[in-house]
């Protein structure tokens, strides 16, 4: 694909990833991603921001082949889909400075080999002129390492955000055509990458509220023509209230816990609460995700495996702990045949969840009336719960 034009010399470059369909080999890409990145033309110089994954290198360096020259690679963050080929673009340009942040520098030289000597480093609030164009650097650390910045384009009021307000979506739209499937997209965006940082990136949005922005760029998925929808949609996923919403995540064996799991789904919707059933077994992770931004409870639901929790359950426990979602209660429910280390366990598993830890259920073989009335119990509680959810 050749570059795009967005704005009068301002161009998207890069690539389109439609075939990928996981990050870090562990995050789900069920929509595929693109690597953007943008070319400014100046009176006197020419920048890039940023690069493109190894993999699909060689579609930058044809882009790149119609331009003269590059004066300044910006390095927003030195992950290696954004960073990776910038020793490609120096081989082609070797009188290029790279731009980054100063956490940046030692990073690009760790993971790319890039030379110090290629490097220069700037502080947030730092300004660049290209001539006619004009390049402000902000510090906006742990979107989602501690290096990352932004860069304001002022003559054109541009955001180049890199993975901030990124989405996840392989499309030929520049930008933003099909709001649900973006919000979507990003939403799960946010969820994978950005949630356990959720409180440095509530201000990270109060300093970008600083600039006129007519148009976000990320380096995943398309520009935002309106800002507002998408930093309206970070404000409500970085709030610090979850909604009245309960997640019950399980998996089951001969059926005893998901009877368990689908009285109490029941029993909490009876009482107004909005609940997501996920059978790990078979769910995408990034729809747990997903779901754990606006979350207020989470109950997980496990068989008994050698008197211990299911295997499947420690990895969606110990991946709920790491996204450091904003839950404010907890409960476990399942089914045992002779005894159960499950509570212990899962408990030791979340540390990083704040969370009050709601009277768990368990039942010995099959539920019986009894468990369904701690069931029942263990419903109002929630909800009751939830009702107050505003009030902290
Ligand atoms: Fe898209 Fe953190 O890299």
């Amino acid at each position: 694909m050749k570059r795009r034009k967005i704005a009068e010399n301002v161009y998207w470059m890069g690539a389109i990833d439609w075939d990928r369909r996981l990050f870090d080999s562990l995050i789900p890409l069920p929509d595929g991603t693109s690597y953007n990145a943008y070319l400014i033309e100046g009176n006197e110089k020419t920048a890039l921001l940023d690069t493109v994954d190894p993999s699909m290198k060689d579609e930058l360096m044809a882009q790149l082949q119609t331009v003269k020259n590059v004066d300044y690679v910006i390095a927003h963050h030195a992950e290696q889909d954004h960073s990776g080929s910038i020793p490609a673009v120096l081989a082609c340009f070797p009188q290029a400075k790279v731009i980054t942040s100063s956490k940046g520098k030692g990073m690009l030289v760790d993971l790319l080999k890039v030379q110090p000597s290629s490097i220069m480093a700037v502080e947030d609030g730092d300004v660049i002129s290209l001539g006619g164009k004009t390049l402000e650097f902000a510090y906006t650390p742990w979107v989602h390492w501690p290096e990352t910045m932004v860069t304001y384009l002022r003559e054109d009021r541009i955001l180049f955000s890199c993975d901030f307000f990124g989405s996840h979506l392989a499309t030929t739209d520049l930008f933003v055509a099909d709001r649900a499937r973006v919000y979507e997209a990003a939403k799960r965006y946010y969820a994978e990458i950005m949630m356990p940082f959720r409180k440095i990136i509530q201000k990270n949005l109060e300093k970008v509220k600083a600039y006129q922005i007519d148009h976000i760029a990320p380096s995943h998925g398309p520009i935002y023509d309106d800002p507002a929808f998408i930093i309206d949609a970070y404000k409500d996923w970085v709030s610090d209230v979850p909604k009245n919403i309960a997640l019950i995540p399980y998996i089951s064996m001969h059926g005893s816990t998901e009877r368990m799991v689908n009285y109490l789904v029941g029993a909490l919707a009876e009482r107004g609460v909005t609940v997501c059933q996920f059978d790990l077994s078979v769910t995408d992770l990034g729809k747990l995700a997903i779901a754990l931004v606006d979350a207020a409870t989470i109950i997980i639901g496990t068989p008994t495996v050698h008197v211990g929790a299911h295997p499947g359950i420690f990895y969606a426990a110990y991946l709920t702990n790491i996204l450091r979602p904003k839950l404010r209660y907890a409960s476990i429910i399942g089914s045992y045949g002779w005894s159960s280390k499950a509570i212990e366990q899962i408990s030791s598993l979340i540390p990083n969840l704040k969370v009050e830890v709601l009277d768990p259920v368990l039942s010995r073989g099959d539920p019986g009336k009894e468990i369904f009335e701690k069931l029942d119990e263990l419903a109002a509680a929630v909800s009751e719960k939830h009702m107050k959810l505003n009030s902290h």
